[in-house]
């Protein structure tokens, strides 16, 4: 396996605020909104739904982020899902406005693929450890230290590197896109999740040369204390999300994306789930399956360190006062560089058009070139 060491990217170490709160990606949780109370959550709601119609606006919410903005996205006839969905949805809706919650790699997808369209964020500051692990200078160098490999990365990354990459993938579709190039004689070159990308070269046999990069938050299951947990629950199915170390993946009876997730806790035979993936899932997971029962895969625990508690505290940056001042004065509107925009295009439209065959039935297969081929 080759692979090359992580951006050294300083996660700030905890810190016992005033509060008592000890577990601090500290910039990040700093910006984390206050809970508002429920006077003040009807208040916004209200304020925002009304804006929403004035402004000819549609919420994109992730699974991950507060319970009240993925409900009332779906409430307001906008959509929660995963980063695949987010990013066709947004490409397809008629609204001129999109507030997309969750971190700026979605926000800036959706830019790129509707630039014409007003792109709003709660907080333009919520970002990615794999997006912030993986600066454009040194993975260019990294594409061309490998020149005869096709460039594939995962969504979570600037616009800059897709600009670089052949094809995007996320992890409702990496392994079906990666098995293709595979099948059409590619050599890969993948970045940045190298859990992911190790999972889908152990999946596929794919020849892949991977980035190390990692998502903070899945990077802290445990396998062993999984182990014990599965023990105190022994008929537990464990659903994962594959940003998750190999250990933890092999415990599996599910191995999927957000979405894949949900869908596992629907359709298999089980009434108790233990989950590794952002505890954000649990709203949608409960809610969806209100008579199943769902405990979170452990992690070194809260006070441990600042990214053990499951919870991405990106993704927390976004809140209703958030998405009201936004749709108000038009504050957090996503800017990608135009000259950018047509070649980071390129990877994302071929990860849609491949997805949107295989969930058709069409030979998806037929969208990747052979290596070789005239
Ligand atoms: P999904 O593509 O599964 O929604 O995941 C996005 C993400 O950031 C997971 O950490
Ligand atoms: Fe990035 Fe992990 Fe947060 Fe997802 S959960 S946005 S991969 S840091």
């Amino acid at each position: 396996m080759t692979t090359i060491p992580i951006k050294d990217v300083e996660y700030e170490q905890p810190v016992a605020g005033a509060d008592g709160v000890v577990c601090s990606t500290r910039h990040a949780w700093a910006r984390v909104p206050p809970e508002p109370s429920p006077a003040e959550r009807a208040a916004l709601k209200d304020q925002i739904r009304r804006l929403l119609k004035e402004k000819n606006a549609v919420m994109v919410s992730h699974y991950y982020v507060h319970p009240d903005l993925q409900d009332l996205a779906e409430e307001t006839g906008g959509i929660v899902s995963d980063s695949l969905e987010m990013a066709r949805f947004g490409r397809d809706h008629p609204a001129r406005t999109l507030v997309v919650s969750g971190v700026r790699f979605m926000g800036e997808t959706a830019k790129i693929l509707s630039p014409d369209k007003t792109v709003l964020m709660p907080d333009l500051d919520a970002t990615c450890s794999l997006d912030l692990g993986c600066p454009i200078d040194e993975f260019s160098a990294f594409c061309d230290a490998h020149p005869d490999r096709t460039v594939v990365v995962y969504a979570n990354t600037s616009a800059a590197v897709k600009a670089r990459a052949d094809w995007l993938v996320t992890s409702s579709c990496a392994l079906d896109i990666v098995r293709a190039l595979k099948d059409a004689g590619h050599k890969i070159l993948w970045a940045p999740d190298r859990h992911l990308g190790d999972y889908i070269r152990r999946e596929t046999g794919a020849d892949m040369v991977l980035w190390n990069g990692a998502c903070i938050v899945h990077d802290e299951f445990k396998a062993f204390e999984l182990e014990a947990l599965k023990k105190e629950h022994p008929n537990a199915k464990v659903l994962v999300h594959p940003e998750s170390p190999a250990d933890v993946i092999a415990l599996a009876d599910a191995v999927g994306s957000t979405s894949a997730i949900l869908k596992a806790a629907r359709t298999l035979d089980a009434r108790e789930f233990i989950v590794a993936t952002d505890n954000g899932m649990m709203h949608k997971l409960r809610s969806l399956n209100p008579d199943k029962v769902f405990y979170e895969a452990p992690t070194a625990g809260n006070s441990a360190t600042c990214k053990s508690c499951a919870h991405c505290p990106w993704m927390a940056m976004n809140g209703l006062a958030g998405v009201a001042h936004a749709l108000q004065t038009g504050a957090g509107a996503i800017t990608v560089d135009p000259a950018l925009i047509p070649r980071a295009r390129q990877p994302i439209d071929r990860m849609l058009a491949f997805t949107a065959a295989l969930h058709s039935g069409q030979p998806a297969g037929a969208l990747v070139p052979h290596i070789g081929a005239a």
